[in-house]
Order: structure tokens, then C-alpha cells, then sequence
């Protein structure tokens, strides 16, 4: 998901030593593919859910899943401080949505189409249940923007992007934007 506040900076608590992925744009076809379940919880994992805050800030997004860095696997990373407090770090490794409540209705944009953003119904409130990097599960309840990027990154991980949440009109309009600025190399 993209960050939606106009202030960004990459965290200074940042690892030199992170790999920063580049983000997978649509219509990669693995953007729209369900992923496998994280079966092995070990160093790797971690490392893997470092890197993809890593490259989540460097993006300056407020959620990642990992479709987007190229790997079909169930797991994203939310922050939606953008780096700000180290303490909104959220790993989501399995989840599913438990609870949702409410409807709201905001723009929303994603790392893997930038430039585009259109309004999406997400819940309000939504409690999810997943593990973390290290296996251990966990719920958690979310409102509004944490509620909207837990829905949008969840999403991802069964192969949905936002632009399937607008309006047909909507959608037409981005993908022909889309498939324009590709003939031109620009995307
Ligand atoms: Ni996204």
C-alpha cells in the first residue's frame, strides 16, 4: 500500500546492510496469483521480513506484501508510521481477517501501481489473526488506515490488487493509462 501522508523519510534506524527489493509493478501476473503458505519459520524469514521493511520505506509505502518483491509467498509487512516508530512494525505472516466491522470509503493507492489511486470500501475496523516472523500467532484489531492496509496487503497475498475493489469505469481508465505509458517506456 502507499503511504498516504506528503511527508516521508526513510527511517535513520535502518540496517545498512538491508536489501532493498525492487517493487514488482502490474500487470505482472504474480501480482495476481494466491500465494503459499510460510511453512518455515527461521533466520531467513526474519531476514526476509527486514528486508521487505526495508524496501517498503524505501518505497515509501505503508505496506508490502511479498507478490510484490516477485516471491509467492504468504507473508507482508505493514507500517503505517512509514518508519516513524519502530514500535508499528507489523509482520503478517498467514493472516486472515477474523472480525471486520464497519465500512469506510477512501483513496487508496499501492506500490505496484504507482501514480494511480482510486477510492476503495474497506471495513472500519478489522481484527486479523496471523504469526510473526518467528511463528509465534498473534490478533490484532486495526482501525481505519491500519484496518485498510491490513485488508489491502491480505489481499495481495490471495493475488488481489485495489484496482479490482473500483468501479469498472475506474479501472478501465488506469489500465489503458497503464498500457500507454508501458508503449512508451515509462512504466
Ligand atoms: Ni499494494
Amino acid at each position: 500500500m502507499a503511504d498516504n501522508s506528503t511527508t516521508s523519510e526513510t527511517p535513520s534506524a535502518t540496517q545498512a546492510a538491508r536489501k532493498i527489493y525492487k517493487i514488482v509493478k502490474y500487470p505482472d501476473p504474480i501480482l495476481e496469483k494466491p500465494t503459499a503458505p510460510v511453512t518455515k519459520f527461521d533466520a531467513e524469514l526474519e531476514q526476509l521480513a527486514e528486508d521487505m521493511f526495508a524496501s517498503m520505506y524505501a518505497a515509501q509505502g505503508v505496506g508490502l506484501a511479498a507478490p510484490q518483491i516477485g516471491l509467492s509467498v504468504r507473508i507482508a509487512v505493514v507500517d503505517v508510521t512509514a518508519g516513524k516508530n519502530p514500535e508499528a512494525k507489523i509482520v503478517l505472516a498467514n493472516p486472515e481477517i477474523i472480525h471486520a466491522e464497519g465500512e469506510k470509503r477512501e483513496e487508496e493507492g499501492c506500490l505496484s501501481v504507482p501514480g494511480f489511486r482510486g477510492y476503495v470500501m474497506r471495513p472500519h475496523f478489522v481484527t486479523l489473526r496471523a504469526q510473526n516472523a518467528k511463528g509465534e500467532t498473534f490478533e490484532m484489531r486495526g482501525e481505519d488506515l491500519l484496518a485498510r492496509a491490513f485488508c489491502h496487503e491480505i489481499d495481495h497475498l490471495h493475488g488481489i490488487l485495489f484496482l479490482q475493489h473500483l468501479s469498472m469505469l475506474r479501472r478501465d481508465l488506469i489500465k489503458r493509462k497503464i498500457k500507454k505509458l508501458i508503449k512508451k517506456g515509462e512504466w
